[in-house]
This record gives C-alpha cells, sequence and structure tokens, in this order.
C-alpha cells in the first residue's frame, strides 16, 4: 500500500516534468520560429533598404554627373561672356576714339568755318610798311552813343562786333572815377588822306611823325581809337601824365586795347592816346609779357585771330 502511494507520487513527478518538458519544448518552438520569421524579414527588409540605397546613390551619382555637366556648361558661358565683354569693351574703344575724331574734325570745320568770316586784316600791322587799299572798309561798323565822345565832336564810329569791347571799357573807367573819351575812332581811306592833308599843310614832312598815310591807319580798320580825358581834351603827349592814361595802362588789356605806338617805337611819336582792339587773348599775353603789338611776329599774332572778338 505504502509503495502504491510512492509510485503515483513519482509518477505525477514525471508527468509534471514531462509537461513541464513538453511546455519548454513548445515554447522554444514557438520562439526559435518567430525568431526565424524575424530573422527573415528583417534580411528581406535589408535586403530592400541595401537596394533602395543603391538606387538612391545611383540617382545621387547621376545628379552629380548632371551638376557636373551644368557646371562645365556654365564654365564655358561665362567664358563666352567675359570674351564678349572684352569684345565689347574693345568695340567701345573703337566708337570712343572715332567719336574723339569726329569731335576733332568737326571743331577744326568750325574753327576754319569761323576763320573764313574773320577778318583777317584785323591783326595785320598797318604802320608805313603794311597797306590797306582804299576799297578797305569794316565788316560791320556801328556809331559809339554820343556819352562816349569828347564833347563838341563829331559823331564817331567803331568795329561793331569790338563796340561792346570798347564801350564796357569805358564803361568801367568811369566806375572807377576815370573819365575817359573817344576823340577819333574809325576813318575811311579819304578821311585819312584828308586829315593827313591837313597835317602837312600845316606840319609839312613832320606830320609824318605822327599821322599815317592814307591806307596804313590802324583807324581804317575800325578797331582803332584815340582816347583822350576831357581836361587834356585832345591828342596831346601830356595825356600820358594824366590819371586816364595810367588807367588805360592798368587795365585796357582786359578789354582787349592795346598801345600800338609806346615811347620809342619804330613808326611814329609816342601816341598815349591812340589804342588798338587786338582781343582780349593777345592784348593779354601782350601785357603778360610787357611786350607791344608791334614786338611781334605777325605769324605769332595771326594765331589769335581766330578768337579775337571771343
Ligand atoms: N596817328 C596814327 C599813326 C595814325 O594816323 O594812324
Ligand atoms: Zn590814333
Amino acid at each position: 500500500m505504502l509503495v502504491t502511494k510512492d509510485n503515483s507520487r513519482e509518477k505525477l513527478i514525471i508527468g509534471i516534468l514531462i509537461l513541464l518538458l513538453a511546455i519548454a519544448l513548445g515554447g522554444a518552438g514557438f520562439f526559435w520560429k518567430k525568431s526565424k520569421t524575424l530573422t527573415e524579414n528583417l534580411s528581406a527588409n535589408t535586403t530592400t533598404f541595401q537596394a533602395e540605397i543603391a538606387a538612391k546613390n545611383s540617382e545621387l551619382q547621376g545628379a552629380n554627373d548632371t551638376i557636373a555637366t551644368l557646371t562645365e556648361k556654365l564654365d564655358d558661358i561665362e567664358d563666352d561672356l567675359e570674351d564678349l565683354e572684352d569684345d565689347y569693351r574693345d568695340e567701345k574703344n573703337k566708337n570712343d576714339e572715332f567719336e574723339d575724331q569726329i569731335k576733332a574734325i568737326t571743331g577744326t570745320v568750325k574753327d576754319l568755318d569761323k576763320l573764313s568770316k574773320t577778318d583777317e586784316e584785323l591783326l595785320q600791322k598797318y604802320s608805313k610798311v603794311y597797306f590797306l587799299n582804299e576799297n578797305y572798309t569794316p565788316s560791320d561798323i556801328d556809331e559809339i552813343d554820343d556819352k562816349y565822345i569828347l564833347p563838341g565832336k563829331e559823331p564817331q564810329f567803331f568795329h561793331g562786333d569790338a563796340l561792346s569791347f570798347l564801350e564796357d571799357m569805358l564803361d568801367e573807367a568811369e566806375d572807377d572815377g576815370v573819365d575817359l573819351k573817344v576823340i577819333s575812332a574809325y576813318r575811311s581811306f579819304d578821311h585819312q588822306h584828308a586829315l593827313k592833308g591837313q597835317f602837312t599843310t600845316v606840319y609839312g614832312e613832320g606830320a609824318n611823325t605822327f599821322s599815317a598815310d592814307q591806307g596804313y591807319s590802324e583807324h581804317q580798320l575800325g578797331t582803332t581809337v584815340d582816347l583822350t580825358d576831357p581836361e587834356t581834351g585832345g591828342t596831346y603827349e601830356s595825356f600820358a601824365e594824366t590819371e586816364a592814361y595810367e588807367w588805360l595802362l592798368d587795365n585796357a588789356y582786359k578789354y582787349g586795347f592795346t598801345l600800338s605806338y609806346p615811347e620809342d617805337n619804330g613808326f611814329y611819336v609816342f601816341e598815349p592816346w591812340h589804342w588798338r582792339f587786338v582781343g582780349t587773348e593777345l592784348a593779354k599775353d601782350l601785357n603778360r609779357k610787357g611786350d607791344h603789338f608791334y614786338d611781334w611776329d605777325q605769324r605769332e599774332i595771326d594765331t589769335y585771330l581766330l578768337n579775337i572778338f571771343d
């Protein structure tokens, strides 16, 4: 009875152990199967993922190739653009040079045209050496306003292009408190002939020291004027002692006037009253150098003709 009882217990334990073993084996089988499935899935996923990475890498490589190609093209375009810019600069430089040449030629043509319309006699030396023929008259002659004329004198005329310079000078003198008046301005060939005749009657040969023969007087140009102050009242050497003469020495060049016959000139007596318009450029240059009109070579004087009335 006791043995039977022990056997039953052993059998129960064995049964339990077998049951536990079965459960363990079943569990292990389940987990092994599950693990196998997971491993297989993981492997499949890894393969897919690797394929995708490879595909993406391939795409990336393609994109990189495209970028490289585009970069090359961009470089080429930039080179072309630089070449075009160089070409454009070259063309522009050529155009600029051409424009400068055209401007220079246009300027020269304008100067030549202006010069062709400017009376070339205006800067010639008319003192015993050079001769204006009896038909010469200034291109434009205007009457000088009466207020500038010495009272009692007949109306006087002056070159139309130089008149404003004369009037400006006389106005400026007046502003400075200096009273300058015109005694004689334009004299025609016939007028000079008559005047010289009168002087010769009175002074004989001596008239040649202060009066030009007809055709040799600067007065025939219309750009020369004899000035005095009312106190002196005429063309006397004493005018050289006046404040008015001092003012002319200091200022006349600014208005284009120069003293034709200074002391010890080679043509006539000293004529402090006789002033000739030669243009502001020439008058200023003569003044700056302390020279007189007849000191200079005619060729040098001629270079001032173009701008005589500027
Ligand atoms: N008194 C100057 C020289 C002339 O008659 O022109
Ligand atoms: Zn004179």
